[in-house]
């Protein structure tokens, strides 16, 4: 089984973009601390970051064939505009996490309203970039229950 990490827009910026808000830690460096963990687990791991909604998509899409068990994603900006990811995460119909580092629901109206939540095993928001961690130990404990 293995894990897939997919970061929308800009957070290929992570450590560098407005660093108030997203903090200090490359994107490099989660990924890098995602896979050690997964690897002690005894799962496999693969991330993506793509700045085009229609790589997300296609990752996505070919994660129904692949040995992909759960998803944890940050769509970034696409969370709050996307039906096609959206729809591409409803047709995959794997478990998923969604994760946002900053808490989207303190900031400007138009970061509210998520098109993925509903359809998310469970949302985390504003726990910085331990939210991918705290995402990654719920998938895991998760794959290892259903095991
Ligand atoms: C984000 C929040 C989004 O509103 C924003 O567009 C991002 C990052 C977060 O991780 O806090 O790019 O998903």
């Amino acid at each position: 089984a293995s894990i897939l990490l997919l970061n929308g827009p800009n957070l290929n910026l992570l450590g560098h973009r407005e660093p108030h808000i997203y903090g200090h830690t490359t994107l490099a460096d989660i990924e890098q601390h995602l896979q050690t963990h997964c690897h002690q687990a005894g799962l496999a791991f693969d991330a993506l970051q793509s700045n085009a909604e229609h790589v997300l998509v296609e990752r996505i899409q070919a994660a129904m064939s692949d040995n992909t068990a759960f998803i944890i994603i940050n769509p970034a900006a696409f969370t709050h505009t996307s039906v096609a990811i959206r729809d591409a995460l409803a047709a995959a119909a794997k478990p998923f996490i969604e994760v946002h580092i900053s808490n989207i629901h303190a900031r400007e109206p138009f970061r509210h309203h998520s098109y993925v939540s509903d359809l998310a095993m469970g949302v985390v928001c504003g726990l910085g970039t331990y939210g991918y961690e705290a995402a990654l130990r719920c998938a895991i404990q998760h794959l290892q229950t259903a095991a």
